[in-house]
């Protein structure tokens, strides 16, 4: 595996090949001194041309646990600025001897286009509202150890909540989930439903599709509720945000009608009071933390496959 673009490039049995690495990136992640040399020497370079909180800072966590030297490039305060082009930016910055870019782009399809011009690995950190590859991993991870489903999500219905449509969590984890075995519900009102979707099934989404999550609650394993994204919005899609959480937000109530055992998750930034009304701090099942500790596991895991090689894990710092 050279890059990592999309969960679409990896077959189920890879997959399950990453998942497994992540176990071993988890264990190391536990230790006094959570650190191994697998990386020693090599630079990992993160281009984020979008915001980010977690994503960012757990590449940067997951490389330096692997001892790679790493290095991050504010947009804000580069020649970006002056004009220059991401095809310059990146032959530039590669000049100085890169491994892997960690890629974030508002442009569906930047990652790919970036892996013509330079010869390092890149992974994408999620490109518009196509990709987000990494984050499908550690939610998959998330669910497999926290309902103790290491061979697979066979028979395991999972719902994804909210906006769908400009969501680059929902693409990615549809194609995860299923890959792995999973029954997928979208639950979304219409106008935040991808439009291929509106009118029914499409094949390239692996999905049953609902409006009435109520209805849906008790069978649920897995509820996972999506950020409403206004800044990609550029029409009013919503009647209002009070309507939108009285019919999709998870209130208390709705959290006591799910079974005992059914996880919450959520890939942050949360709007609270929006699609998360409850406090997840008081839900038993919410495992929304989890998911950002796992991010780093899973990231080391993406960066050791794409970079490093043989017996680099065996050694420790
Ligand atoms: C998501 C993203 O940026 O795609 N956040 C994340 O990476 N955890 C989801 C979002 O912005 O709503």
């Amino acid at each position: 595996m050279k890059h990592l673009l999309s969960i679409e490039d990896l077959t189920a049995d890879q997959i399950h090949g990453l998942l497994e690495l992540t176990d071993h990136m988890a264990e190391i992640s536990s230790r006094p001194i959570p650190k191994v040399p697998a990386l020693r020497g090599k630079n990992v370079v993160s281009l984020f041309f979008e915001d980010s909180t977690r994503t960012r800072t757990s590449f940067d966590t997951a490389a330096k646990r692997l001892s790679a030297d790493t290095m991050n490039f504010s947009v804000s305060s580069s020649s970006v600025n002056k004009g220059e082009s991401l095809r310059d930016t990146i032959e530039t910055i590669s000049a100085m001897g890169v491994d892997a870019f960690v890629v974030r782009h508002k442009s569906s399809g930047a990652p790919l286009q970036i892996t013509q011009w330079t010869n390092a690995s890149i992974v994408n950190a999620g490109d518009g509202w196509h990709q987000h590859p990494t984050q499908a991993l550690l939610d998959c991870y998330t669910i497999r150890t926290a309902l103790n489903r290491r061979d697979g999500f066979d028979g395991l219905r999972i719902a994804i909540v909210g906006d769908i449509k400009h969501s680059r969590v929902a693409r990615s984890d549809v194609q995860a989930f299923a890959a792995l075995g999973a029954d997928v519900t979208l639950v979304a009102p219409p106008t935040l439903l991808p439009p291929a979707l509106v009118n029914g099934n499409s094949p390239d989404w692996p999905v049953t599709v609902s409006h009435d999550l109520d209805s849906l609650l008790p069978d649920l394993d897995v509820l996972y509720l999506l950020r409403v994204q206004r800044e990609r919005m550029d029409e009013a899609l919503l009647p209002s945000l009070h309507e939108y959480s009285a019919l999709y937000g998870l209130t208390a109530e709705r959290a006591a009608r799910l079974a005992p055992h059914a996880l919450v998750m959520h890939p942050g930034p949360m709007n609270r009071g929006v699609e998360m009304v409850v406090d997840p701090g008081e839900l038993p099942g919410s495992v929304i933390l989890n998911q950002v500790t796992n991010g780093v596991a899973v990231r080391m895991a993406v960066l050791f496959s794409l970079l490093g090689s043989g017996n680099d894990l065996k050694e420790t710092a």
